[in-house]
């Protein structure tokens, strides 16, 4: 392999495979100790191709080893995005007696039938595992568990245990809406309901959905929370990641009346505001005792995905992020951090009180912190109608910035200046905004920077935006200008070593 690339382009905390193409996460469960990753994977070229899942395992969700391919595509018969649960009482009856079946449910893709013209595509197949999901085969005898009902676009299943109704559930995306179904025993489904024509954005087709009840922080009550990944038609250009919160009856999906006017308000909600994280979703079977939503996308978008500069692998995860539902007001908020499991591998820390002043302050003076593994958090206060642009640099001339601009109220991302561009039209421009409800009176920013990466985690994750970049050398900076005087408190510098 390439060691240049390996040593500015392989990201320090983010999953990559070791070679070959990556999309989708895929599959997701706890059992056993391990947080399990599956992946759209093409181990044979850097672009898409022949889907297989991947797969990657971790004991807390920072630090992955990649295993063998799970499940391998037979001739023209592609293995595309789905889910994975662990079945504790083998409802299917798939277990052979010594640990739970797990049980995979994914699209069939069928190229020679697409090659044909054909209409009925993609049907819903299971594969199970009797090792705690190491080792697989697919169900040949009962294949397909969903069949094709006539749509072009009908992949993507996530299954999930509705604790609640006591039920399998599987939510899919069928073209322009999902379809929900339910199940005793994973291998029949039965349609229970649709829901999402002409609600929401609407650009391309929906793909990876998600589906679970959460809790409302700081209350008792329940709420469902439905995510849609949608390509094209994302927020700031290509593949987004959009959500909706309503109350599931298990059939069907009724959308919260102040969620559905926000919906028609913003024309559409999304969990992230950057350009790169899409077909993200979460973890099945996360101890309860533990009782978090853990989610993880694949930070790319297919509108230059296939022409990032690197070339032994293409494409990496976000970090794992725990969601949550917050409401304020009347509002229901899907709130995303990083997962607290990144506070093990902080190597040095550096904080500082508060800085004051106008014009341009130095966060971090030029080579003082190793800016591809940090997390820096900090708040701005007494804001005024202004802008506040915080900039990443080096000394090649490259830059990146990002911040607020509380005249016109929206978080940005520029890259537009962050070294490499020319593989791609659509990767610089626009710059990527995120819309807030008013001018801001103060800000907490928390930042996760790799090598070819940041997350901007907003308010506790109030807002986010995830983009990626390519440099000619690592950033080596960090300042902020506002031509009013400003006021940065708590700066909290990490230095990661994972
Ligand atoms: C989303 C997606 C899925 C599909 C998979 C194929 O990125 O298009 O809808 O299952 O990728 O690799």
């Amino acid at each position: 392999s390439n060691t240049a690339e390996e040593q500015m382009y392989r990201p320090n905390f983010h999953f990559t495979p070791k070679k070959g193409w990556m999309n989708d996460p895929n599959g997701m469960f706890f059992s056993n100790g391990y947080y399990h990753l599956f992946y759209q994977h093409y181990p044979d070229g850097n672009t898409w191709g022949p889907m297989h899942w991947g797969h990657a395992i971790s004991k807390d969700l920072i630090k992955w080893e990649e295993q063998p391919i799970a499940l391998y595509p037979d001739k023209d018969k592609y293995i595309f995005s789905g889910s994975a649960v662990v079945d504790t009482h083998n409802t299917s009856g798939l277990g052979t007696g010594k640990t739970a079946p797990i049980i995979a449910i994914y699209t069939l893709h069928d190229m020679a039938k697409e090659k044909a013209g054909k209409i009925d595509v993609e049907q819903q197949d299971i594969a199970f595992s009797n090792d705690n999901g190491f080792t697989w085969q697919k169900f040949e005898e009962g294949n397909p568990v969903v069949k094709n009902p006539g749509i072009r676009d009908f992949r993507d299943p996530k299954v999930s245990w509705d604790e609640t109704h006591k039920q399998w559930i599987m939510a899919l995306a069928a073209q322009d809406r999902i379809h929900f179904y339910k199940s005793s025993n994973l291998k029949n489904w039965e349609f229970a309901s649709e829901f999402g024509k002409n609600i929401g954005a609407h650009g391309g087709v929906w793909e990876c959905p998600d589906f679970f009840e959460i809790k409302v922080e700081g209350t008792k009550e329940k709420k469902w929370v439905l995510i849609v990944n949608l390509n094209p038609g994302g927020p700031n250009g290509g593949s987004g990641v959009q959500y909706f919160v309503g109350d599931f009856d298990g059939k069907t999906f009724m959308m919260d009346q102040s969620f559905a006017e926000r919906v028609k308000n913003e024309k559409a909600v999304w969990a992230d505001y950057g350009k790169d994280n899409y077909a993200g979703v979460t973890w099945n079977n996360v101890p309860t005792s533990d009782g978090r939503r853990l989610f993880i996308g694949w930070m790319s978008n297919w509108d230059y995905a296939q022409q990032v500069p690197t070339t032994t692998w293409r494409s990496s995860t976000t970090i794992p992020r725990e969601l949550k539902l917050v409401k304020k007001g009347n509002h229901y908020n899907l709130v995303s951090t990083p997962v607290k499991e990144i506070n093990n591998y902080v190597s040095k820390t550096i904080k500082t009180k508060s800085k004051t002043g106008k014009g341009t302050l130095n966060l971090i003076e030029n080579g003082k912190v190793d800016l591809t593994q940090t997390v820096i958090s900090l708040d701005l206060k007494n804001l005024k109608q202004e802008d506040y642009a915080f900039t990443l640099s080096n000394a090649n001339g490259e830059s990146l910035s990002f911040g607020l601009n509380n005249k016109e109220n929206y978080l940005f991302v520029d890259r537009s200046k962050a070294g490499k561009m020319d593989f791609s039209d659509k990767f610089a421009l626009p710059v990527s905004k995120a819309f807030l409800e008013g001018s801001q009176k103060s800000a907490a920013f928390k930042i996760i920077l790799d090598k070819t990466s940041i997350e901007i985690f907003y308010n506790n994750g109030e807002k986010v935006m995830t983009e990626i970049f390519f440099l000619n050398k690592p950033f080596t900076s960090l300042s902020i200008t506002s031509k009013e005087k400003m006021e940065v408190n708590n700066v909290i510098i990490q230095e990661l070593n994972v």
